[in-house]
């Protein structure tokens, strides 16, 4: 059925203008007033609301062996707190591990996804070792639509690389307009900083941050920014958690180096204290790089007012308490990682505009259209013009609400923002047209995602 939003103001990453949009057959078909439309469109009225481009989630795990387990959510129940939160597509890590062969892995990933996603999706492919076969394998899933690759300079043995395979890495990625995406921390240091932790007799939560300094964080940003520089790749620091990191980014890209950052909603507004709490409450709080300590907010939410962060993701990557129980001897052993798929945009919208730290354009930017640009997803997505995929949020910012994990949607028995207040929230959620969310309520079609092929673009 055609739809028409009516009288809302239209939100775009350069633009705010009051009109009605028309959606007919998953596509934007005209932006203005007065729109002549067919009959039996059903009318939705978008007065005092803010209209957005569907938001992009660029960095979530859902089907993720991880720390001796797997990460908490399904297709289905991810893709759902997705479009309850207003992002209606996500970038997925491809993670198969150092151990498997990464074309199977992939088709593993894209069967678990194809199984049923309510909102469209794509995958970054992780390099966790470059071997004979790797660059015909890479070749032959950049050639099925995938234009980014991951790599993981942390996590010694599991998925990490050596610097061998990142120089091989950047090097075919260059040739492939392909970006790399990175997590950058330096896995012989975090591994040397455990173990004497451990021996120490330190084994609380509470460690997880001082075995993962900001040092450790910024080497690893400066080592991969200086393999960009060397190789010519683009590349994309993903969860960029703390100042020095941030400043070895910046300083790359005041070099030329074609490195774009991300942060990540925890970073931007927990801190350390979080997992400094006793036992499982602390716990719930790990995640890598670590929370850190709140001095680093104030440059991270100016760099990304200025545009100099490039995007807001979530590293959505959830286990439950009794997932981090199998911490409790030693804080190594704790799964890594919190949820936030659904949480993202409302606390960006919260904590960066309703505070008067994002104006609206940087925020859809960031929370969208930076991501589509980068990602060879834009102006198919990342924003409401003529042509475009009708993935809309109609936003209701006098919404007041909790967050809680007794009314979210991933498949968690904890949320890491319990109790945080939110200031706004969407009020109908559309993917390719399809209503998918009424009133923060899912009412759509559970498999109506699909698959996102792209076009290298780097
Ligand atoms: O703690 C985290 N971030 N877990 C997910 C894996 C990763 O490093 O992105
Ligand atoms: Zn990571
Ligand atoms: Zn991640």
């Amino acid at each position: 059925m055609p739809l028409l939003i009516r009288n809302g103001d239209i939100v775009t990453a350069d633009a705010r203008v009051r009109g009605d949009i028309y959606v007919e057959s998953e596509t934007i078909t005209a932006i203005g007033s007065d729109l002549v439309v067919a009959s039996g469109t059903e009318v939705i009225d978008a007065s005092g609301k803010l209209v957005f481009p569907g938001f992009i989630d660029p960095h979530v795990h859902i089907y993720l062996p991880f720390m001796a387990t797997f990460a908490r959510d399904t297709h289905e129940t991810a893709s759902v707190a997705a479009l309850v939160g207003g992002t209606t597509t996500f970038i997925e890590m491809c993670c198969p591990s150092r151990n498997d062969d990464a074309l199977e892995g992939y088709r593993l990933w894209k069967a678990e996804a194809a199984s049923g996603s309510a909102c469209d999706y794509s995958f970054h492919m992780s390099v966790s070792k470059f071997t004979d076969v790797t660059e015909a394998q890479l070749r032959e899933i950049v050639a099925d639509g995938i234009t980014s690759f991951k790599v993981f300079l942390a996590y010694k043995g599991a998925f990490g690389i050596d610097d061998g395979e990142l120089y091989q890495t950047l090097m075919l990625a260059r040739q492939l307009g392909v970006i790399v995406t990175a997590h950058c921390e330096n896995a012989e240091l975090v591994s040397r900083l455990q173990q004497r932790l451990i021996a120490e007799g330190k084994t609380g939560p509470e460690w997880h941050e001082p075995s993962r300094p900001e040092s450790v964080e910024a080497e690893g940003t400066h080592r991969f920014t200086t393999f960009l520089e060397n190789t010519g790749a683009s590349g994309y620091v993903v969860h960029l958690s703390s100042e020095p990191a941030l400043r070895a980014a910046l300083a790359a890209r005041a070099r030329g180096v074609r490195v774009s950052i991300e942060a990540v909603i925890p970073h931007l507004v927990l801190d350390r204290t979080f997992a400094e709490r006793s036992g499982i409450e602390g716990m719930k709080h790990v995640m890598s790089p670590p929370l850190r300590d709140r001095r680093n907010h104030a440059a991270l939410w100016a760099a990304l007012a200025e545009g100099a962060i490039d995007t807001v993701a979530t590293d959505h990557c959830p286990f439950d308490v009794s997932q981090k129980r199998m911490g409790e001897r030693s804080f190594v052993e704790i799964p890594n990682g919190i949820g936030g798929i659904e949480e993202r945009v409302n606390l960006l919208y919260t904590h960066g505009v309703s505070r008067g730290r994002l104006d609206l354009q940087r925020f859809v930017d960031a929370a969208s259209t930076r991501a589509a640009k980068l990602f060879g997803l834009f102006p198919r997505k990342g924003t409401i013009a003529v042509g475009s995929d009708a993935d809309i949020v109609v936003y209701d910012p006098t919404y007041r609400g909790t967050l809680s994990a007794a009314t979210q949607q991933s498949r968690n028995d904890y949320n890491g923002f319990e109790g945080m207040a939110i200031e706004g929230r969407p009020s109908l959620v559309t993917v390719r047209g399809c209503v998918q969310v009424r009133d923060g309520q899912f009412v759509g079609e559970r498999t109506r995602g699909r698959f996102l092929r792209r076009t290298p673009n780097a």
